[in-house]
C-alpha cells in the first residue's frame, strides 16, 4: 500500500462543532469519523476499535481517552490546551499537539485593539454614531482614561506576550513582566510575583495559559495592587482571574476598567461583567480571523499527518513531548 492509501484506513474521530477546512482535509487524508460531541457515551463499538486520532477544538477528558483503547493522538486546535487532560495522555502514551506560532502576531493585534477599546471606549462611541445621538445630543463625552503616560506589566511573557510587547514599544509604553522564570536576553523588566508587578504598573494584560498554577491568580489582592487608575485586560484564559472580585473591583473604583475576551464559564458571560460601565467585552475572537484560522487547522492536520506518516508530532505539547509512536 502507498503511504497515501495507508493514511486514507486512519479513523480520526471529529466532533461535529470543527473548522470546516481542518475537516476537509482529514476527509482528503483520512477517514474522518464524527461524533456529536466529545462525550464517551457517544463512542460505539466500531470507534472503540479503529479510532487512532482525535482533531478537536473541544477539551478531551481523560473517559474519552479511556473510551478510545486505539487512540494514539489528539490534536488540539488553538495554542491553549488547557482543556485537553495533558496529564491522562502523557500517563497513557497518548501524544498532545497544539497550534503555537501560527496565530501569535492575530492575538497580539486582538490585544492592542481590546486594550485600546477598553481606554477609549471606542465600541460606545461608535454605538452613540450609530444611535443618532451625534445628531440628537451632542459630541461624544471625552474618555476619562488615555493611553498616554501608562506603564505596562504582562502576565505571561511566552509567545504572545512577548508580540504585544513588541506594539507596545512601537506605543512608546514602558513594558514590564511576569512569568515563572525570566526569559533569557529579554530587556524588560521582570517581577517574580505577579503581585510585584500590578504593584509597578497601571495597566496589566493577563497572556497566561489555564492550568492549576494560574487559577484565579488575577484575584481582589492583584486588582488592588494595580490601583485606581488600573486598565486590566484578559486575553489568555478566563479561569485565570477571580471574575467577581473583578466585578466588584469594577464596581468600587478598586480598578478603572477591563477589556475581557476571554471568560470562566465560555460562552456566559457574569452579569455584573456585561452591565459594568467599565467594561470592554469580546466573544473570545483572539485569534479569530478567516486568515489565521486557516493556518491553525493546517497546522492540526498537518500534526496528525506528520504522526501517521512519519511517526513524529510537528508542535507536541511539553507534557508528551516524550511520547513515542506505537508500532
Ligand atoms: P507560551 O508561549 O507558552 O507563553 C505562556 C507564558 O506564560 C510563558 O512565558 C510562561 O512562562 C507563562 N506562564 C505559564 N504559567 C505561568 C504561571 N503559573 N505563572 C506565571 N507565568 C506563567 O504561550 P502563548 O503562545 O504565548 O499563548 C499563551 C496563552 O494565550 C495560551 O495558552 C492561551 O490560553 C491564550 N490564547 C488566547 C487566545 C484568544 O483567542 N483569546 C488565542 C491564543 C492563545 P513560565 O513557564 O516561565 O512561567
Ligand atoms: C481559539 C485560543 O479561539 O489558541 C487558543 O488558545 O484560545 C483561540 O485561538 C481556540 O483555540 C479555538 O478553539
Amino acid at each position: 500500500m502507498t503511504m497515501a492509501e495507508q493514511l486514507n484506513t486512519v479513523a480520526i474521530l471529529v466532533p461535529a462543532d470543527f473548522s470546516g477546512h481542518a475537516a476537509e482535509r482529514i476527509d482528503r487524508t483520512f477517514r474522518r469519523v464524527g461524533i456529536g460531541r466529545t462525550d464517551p457515551a457517544l463512542v460505539t463499538e466500531e470507534m472503540r476499535r479503529t479510532v487512532r486520532g482525535i482533531a478537536s477544538f473541544a477539551g478531551i477528558d481523560a473517559a474519552m481517552m479511556d473510551a478510545l483503547p486505539n487512540l494514539e493522538i489528539i490534536a488540539s486546535f488553538g495554542v491553549g490546551y488547557d482543556s485537553v487532560d495533558v496529564g491522562h495522555a502523557a500517563a497513557k502514551d497518548i501524544m498532545v499537539t497544539n497550534t503555537p506560532d501560527v496565530l501569535t502576531e492575530e492575538v497580539a493585534d486582538t490585544t492592542i485593539g481590546l486594550l485600546i477599546n477598553t481606554i477609549r471606549d471606542l465600541p460606545r462611541a461608535e454605538t452613540w454614531l450609530r444611535d443618532g445621538s451625534w445628531v440628537r445630543k451632542s459630541n461624544y463625552p471625552l474618555s476619562r482614561l488615555t493611553l498616554r503616560g501608562r506603564s505596562v506589566g504582562i502576565f505571561g511573557m511566552g509567545r504572545i506576550g512577548q508580540a504585544i510587547a513588541r506594539r507596545l514599544e512601537a506605543f512608546g509604553l514602558p513594558v514590564a513582566y511576569h512569568n515563572r522564570r525570566r526569559v533569557e536576553g529579554l530587556a524588560y523588566q521582570y517581577h517574580s510575583t505577579l503581585k510585584g508587578l500590578a504593584e509597578a504598573v497601571d495597566t496589566l494584560i493577563s497572556v497566561a495559559p489555564g492550568s492549576a498554577s494560574t487559577q484565579k491568580a488575577v484575584n481582589a489582592e492583584i486588582l488592588s495592587a494595580l490601583g485606581a487608575n488600573g486598565v486590566f485586560v484578559n486575553i489568555g484564559r478566563g479561569s485565570t482571574v477571580d471574575e467577581t472580585a473583578l466585578a466588584a473591583a469594577l464596581a468600587n473604583g478598586t480598578i478603572a476598567a477591563a477589556g475581557l475576551d476571554v471568560f470562566a464559564d465560555e460562552p456566559n458571560v457574569p452579569k455584573a461583567l456585561l452591565d459594568a460601565p467599565n467594561t470592554s467585552l469580546l466573544p473570545h475572537v483572539g485569534s479569530a480571523s478567516e486568515h489565521t484560522r486557516r493556518a491553525m487547522a493546517d497546522l492540526c492536520v498537518d500534526n496528525l499527518v506528520s504522526w501517521f506518516s512519519e511517526r513524529r508530532p510537528l508542535t507536541p505539547v511539553p507534557e508528551t513531548v516524550h511520547v513515542k509512536a506505537r508500532n
